[in-house]
């Protein structure tokens, strides 16, 4: 996606140990016209999939979700990433968290998710994919059926997108990113 492209050449800020960020457009500042422009790229990218439903997680994949649910005009699910005491009926599981080198719970309502639904999973980031991987056992363990995953940037470099396509999830990544280094970024072809 050319456009993405060049905005992360123009606004992203890359650095040693492989971390982009991109926090003045996607994940902390927002432009919505951007944003816009991505969930038309996912549409066209799972539009023609059987789904009834997206699915995200809290808090930068909601920006992106919530257009692909606008412009299909499907409903949009958040998992969440602590455990509420109030609410009942809760499917949770354990991501593994890389930069913390610890395991936080997640979970989403079985009244959200259910073996009715057929979900397309978005995110910001593909890094690890341990959160993409939790998302998957949500959406077995409710007995929904997965159509695929897209995300806005894949860290091709990282192990997550190799994870998810070695379990047959059909992955869609907007830009795929070879290497990071200060001031450099280099996409794949
Ligand atoms: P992973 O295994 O799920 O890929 O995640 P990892 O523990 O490696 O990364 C933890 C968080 O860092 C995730 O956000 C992920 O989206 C984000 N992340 C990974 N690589 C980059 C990067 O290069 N740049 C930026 N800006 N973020 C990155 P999170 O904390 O789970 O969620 P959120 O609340 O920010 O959405
Ligand atoms: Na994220
Ligand atoms: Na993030």
């Amino acid at each position: 996606m050319k456009l993405l492209k060049d905005r992360i050449l123009k606004d992203g800020k890359s650095f040693d140990g492989g971390i982009l960020k991109v926090d003045s457009f996607i994940n902390h500042q927002m432009d919505p016209i951007l944003m816009k422009s991505i969930g038309v790229e996912f549409v066209r990218r799972f539009g023609n999939m059987p789904i009834n439903k997206v699915i995200t997680i809290e808090a930068s994949g909601i920006a992106p979700a919530i257009m692909l649910g606008y412009l299909l005009e499907l409903p949009v699910v958040f998992v969440k990433k602590a455990k509420p005491k109030t609410m009942g009926n809760m499917i949770t599981t354990q991501v593994y968290s890389f930069t913390k080198d610890t395991t936080y719970d997640v979970c989403v309502s079985s009244d959200f998710l259910t073996p009715d639904d057929t979900v397309v999973f978005i995110d910001d980031f593909l890094a690890n994919g341990h959160a993409a991987i939790g998302v998957k056992d949500l959406v077995d363990k409710s007995g929904a059926k997965l159509a695929g995953m897209g995300f806005i940037i894949e860290k091709s470099f990282q192990e997550g997108g190799k994870r998810l396509r070695d379990l047959n999830i059909h992955v869609e990544s907007l830009v795929r990113i070879k290497s990071l280094g200060t001031n450099r970024i280099e996409f794949e072809d």
